[in-house]
């Protein structure tokens, strides 16, 4: 072992703790749900998970995904053209393309993987790609990857921006505009039905990074493209498995056919990466099946986050605004959030605080989600626990004056 390095890193890590940012990982016993059993902790309340419609231990889904495990085995032991493809990825990726309004969708192990894949797949020599300022780290990451002729960060959503970006790019150059359809730290929506008519004028594409707006969001879960009206009118929708379809992993492109064949040839996450497990295959195909066949959950999802939205305003909170399932509270400095969360959790509720460099310099703040699992008992007993850290801090600053 190098030791300069461990001595480097190990400073590394000491500055972290010293910041108060150094991340715990806490140990779950019990399957993501409405509560978890914690390991030292017990029982607490879900308000962090991306859980939104409860389906990470739904029957139907745990049940598919053994099924899948049981007749495919564990996986593909190595890349899809290398050495094959099961029948569920196939009719992932068709279910898939029917939820996006696409012709087409292709897997991978993340949409980590997939953005990674579409970007820098569709950017070429000329290439400008045109990315809102707060967008998914994946995204940003891809676009460093993809190595455009030049790229333009544009403030959160500022319209004039990015129509002003278009409008300075070379008009025989591909532009490529990058954005979340829920921004992940904010919780707003992009402003898709501008960003579609600002493409279509400058002869643009649409890449859409719908990873918190799919079963939240649009009148039958399909996302913040279904929730303006646009299905069929976005180029390419990423997307992930993780959160509201099933939880486990897994991500996906959903666009033409042309995209996904051209994805299936070229792209690097998908050439020399295995694809998903079998289990996950199923297990999300399971999930989609539920979603749609479920219209309640959706509808409790967004009473849940009404609910929890004003109870959290009558206690004395301000979260930021927003129509999606991600709340939001800003707290200021980093280790302010952090302590926060940590004196929840010590009431039973499990949320999580994010500081700098996830979220600018002092914008850190605690994400509370919410998920359809949850009863209104939990709500109570959450809004309780914000009640009472509320009053003790009151308490402890009023005891400093
Ligand atoms: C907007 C967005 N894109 C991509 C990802 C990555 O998804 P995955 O966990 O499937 O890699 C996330 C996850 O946090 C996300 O919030």
């Amino acid at each position: 072992m190098n030791e300069r390095l461990v001595e480097q890193v190990t400073a590394e890590l000491d500055a972290l703790r010293e910041a108060r940012t150094y991340k715990h990982f806490l140990t779950l016993e019990s399957p993501q749900g409405p509560v978890v059993q914690m390991t030292g902790r017990g029982e607490v309340i879900v308000l962090s998970s991306n859980n939104y419609l409860g389906l990470a231990a739904h029957p139907d889904v745990v049940r598919a995904g053994i099924e899948g495990l049981e007749r495919y085995g564990a996986g593909t032991a190595s890349v899809r053209f290398i050495c094959g493809t099961f029948a569920p990825h196939l009719e992932l990726e068709r279910a898939l393309a029917e939820l996006s309004g696409t012709d087409a969708a292709l897997t991978y192990v993340s949409c980590w993987n997939a953005n990674e894949a579409v970007i820098p797949t569709l950017t070429d020599a000329e290439t400008v790609i045109l990315t809102d300022e707060l967008n998914h780290a994946s995204i940003i990451d891809a676009v460093r990857l993809a190595r455009p002729a030049s790229k333009v960060i544009y403030p959160h959503s500022d319209m004039a921006a990015l129509r002003d970006g278009l409008a300075a790019a070379p008009r025989t150059a591909r532009k490529l505009i990058v954005t979340d359809g829920v921004f992940s730290m904010e919780g707003d929506l992009a402003k898709l039905p501008d960003i579609v008519e600002l493409a279509r004028k400058h002869d643009a594409v649409v890449i859409v990074d719908d990873s918190h707006g799919v079963g939240v969001l649009g009148e039958t879960g399909r996302g913040t493209v279904e929730h303006f009206g646009l299905l069929g009118e976005v180029d390419v929708i990423t997307g992930t498995l993780g959160k509201a379809l099933g939880g486990a992993a897994g991500g996906y492109v959903a666009s033409s056919a042309a995209v996904c064949d051209l994805l299936a040839q070229r792209s690097r996450p998908q050439l020399f990466s295995n694809a998903l497990p079998p289990t996950v295959a199923c297990s999300a195909l399971a999930a989609i099946e539920v979603m749609l066949a479920r219209p309640d959950l959706l509808a409790k999802l967004h009473e849940n986050t009404r609910r929890f939205r004003a109870l959290l305003a009558e206690t004395g909170y301000a979260p930021l605004e927003g129509e999606a399932a991600i709340i939001p509270i800003i707290v200021g400095e980093t280790a302010e959030a952090i302590a926060l969360s940590q004196r929840l959790l010590d009431e039973g509720v499990f949320v999580t605080g994010f500081g700098y460099p996830v979220v600018p310099e002092g914008t850190a703040r605690i994400r509370v989600q919410m998920s359809a699992a949850l009863e209104d008992e939990h709500l109570e007993r959450a809004i309780e626990a914000f009640r009472r850290v509320r009053r003790s801090h009151r308490h402890g600053a009023e005891s400093h004056e």
